[in-house]
């Protein structure tokens, strides 16, 4: 076996393990989500995640690769970010901003599985796997075209108990918080 099919063999054990991490991950990120086009996103790319676990096992078999019980710890280490955040309470932004580092994570792997595949003459694999870098790809936009219309201006908002903070200042006559 060539050093390139053992680097191919790692990298997919890893995101297969990354895809099942994350299909279990982005039920909870998006429930966490405040904006209904970003749940709806997140709902959406976790039913497309089922999917890119189902299209690796079908790569597996037309590579003749074993399915390893190898553990991606970047995904977990990614994931427990974004849980973070959750935590924090800080919002839909801070979320996107956690969930685009594993998009982008996923763009980086497909994108290297791709360009080997198509080296070694796995076609077929090639193609599948570009399948699930373009729905990647995809996400990434999404959720940036999602926080630049809508989730980054509304975060730039006062929020509202500090508006009624204001307001109440207002008819005390003392000036508001800062
Ligand atoms: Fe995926």
């Amino acid at each position: 076996m060539s050093k390139l099919f053992n680097c191919l063999e790692n990298e997919l054990a890893e995101i297969y393990d990354a895809e099942k991490q994350l299909t279990k991950a982005l039920l909870k990120i998006a429930n966490s989500a405040q904006h209904d086009e970003l749940k709806t996103a997140f709902f959406s790319h976790q039913a497309k995640t089922e999917g890119h676990v189902r299209r690796l096992e079908i790569v597996f078999g037309i590579l003749g690769i074993k399915i390893s019980d190898r553990r991606c710890r970047a995904m977990q280490a990614l994931i427990a970010e974004c849980e973070a955040r959750i935590a924090e309470n800080l919002g839909d932004a801070a979320l996107i901003c956690a969930a685009q580092k594993i998009e982008h994570y996923e763009v980086a792997t497909y994108g290297c599985l791709r360009s080997w595949s198509q080296l070694m003459d796995f076609d077929e694999a090639a193609d599948l796997i570009e399948e699930t870098l373009d729905d990647e790809n995809d996400a990434d936009e999404h959720l940036t075209a999602l926080a630049v219309q809508i989730v980054n201006p509304d975060a730039g908002d006062p929020d509202e108990d500090e508006e009624m903070d204001i307001a109440h200042a207002a008819r005390q006559g003392t000036p508001g918080r800062d």
